[in-house]
């Protein structure tokens, strides 16, 4: 089975998460696919919008906590931050369908996109902390810009998730749907039928104030994250995991 699908519908990519019996976590091999199906469609004139999801009945459980332990990222190149910088710099609409667990970078990966539909059994996490890890992916930076330091300290330092009603109400997603998947594809169809470079200089101005310190404070967490997965606090804290599902 392939973990992620790509598909080119008229103009809008869809890329599924594609990993279900797993909750879609994401392994150095997905992280490439990613990086490949955004980095071909920002070069791609035809396509004008790419929307992300997940099969099954998680978006995803966010990376694959055997990789952490078996294959952690080694620098700036490895796959997971390739797909990282792909996703900051990708020029063109991105629309999350979200549903399900939103665990790790399948919250902060949202922070990055311009417009996010969830189901209402969406439950996001960042449970960083409780891995012994930092966040990452600009979350650092973008979440406290986007809820407050206040707001943003509480669920970083706890760990602790929130559901659909309350991303609605911080500003995370825009809309809950039922039909997220669908709902998410109707907003890119009108988005696509705009014209495409006004759609994508306004994408640019929206981010040209922070988008040079986002790519700063990345640096800055994937330094320490590297770090953080050799630290014991995260070995042992995947350990447990690991261990609690082999004892079922
Ligand atoms: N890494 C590796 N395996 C994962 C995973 C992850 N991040 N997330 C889910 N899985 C696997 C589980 O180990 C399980 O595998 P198994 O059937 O072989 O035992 C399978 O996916 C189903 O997950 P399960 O935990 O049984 O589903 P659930 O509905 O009870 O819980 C989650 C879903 C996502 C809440 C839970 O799996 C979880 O907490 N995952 C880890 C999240 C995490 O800490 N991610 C890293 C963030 S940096």
């Amino acid at each position: 089975m392939i973990d992620v699908l790509v598909e080119d519908r008229s103009s809008i990519r869809t890329i599924t998460l594609n990993r279900p019996a797993k909750k879609n976590a994401l392994t150095p091999g997905m992280y490439q696919i990613m990086s490949q199906a955004l980095n071909e469609a920002a070069g791609d004139f035809a396509i004008r919008a790419v929307v992300i999801t997940g099969a099954g009945t998680a978006f995803t459980g966010g990376n694959d906590i055997s990789d952490f332990l078996e294959t952690p990222p080694t620098g700036p190149e490895s796959p997971v931050f390739n797909f990282l910088y792909a996703l900051h710099d990708f020029p063109k609409p991105l629309i999350a369908a979200v549903h399900g667990n939103a665990v790790g970078i399948g919250t902060t990966a949202l922070l990055h996109c311009d417009i996010v539909v969830a189901a209402p059994d969406s439950k996001f996490q960042m449970p960083f902390v409780n891995l012994g890890l930092v966040p990452e992916a600009g979350s650092s930076l973008l979440f406290p810009k986007l809820v407050g330091h206040a707001k943003a300290s509480e669920i970083f330092l706890t760990g602790r998730s929130f559901g659909a009603e309350e991303a609605l109400t911080m500003g995370l997603v825009n809309k809950i749907a039922p039909d997220h998947l669908a709902e998410a594809m109707s907003i890119a169809e009108v988005i696509a039928q705009q014209p495409p470079t006004a759609v994508i200089n306004t994408k640019a101005l929206l981010k040209s104030g922070y988008h040079q310190a986002v790519s700063m404070v990345m640096e800055a967490e994937g330094e320490l994250f590297r770090i953080a997965l050799e630290s014991d606090e995260a070995q042992i804290a995947f350990m447990n995991f690991l261990s609690k599902k082999s004892k079922g």
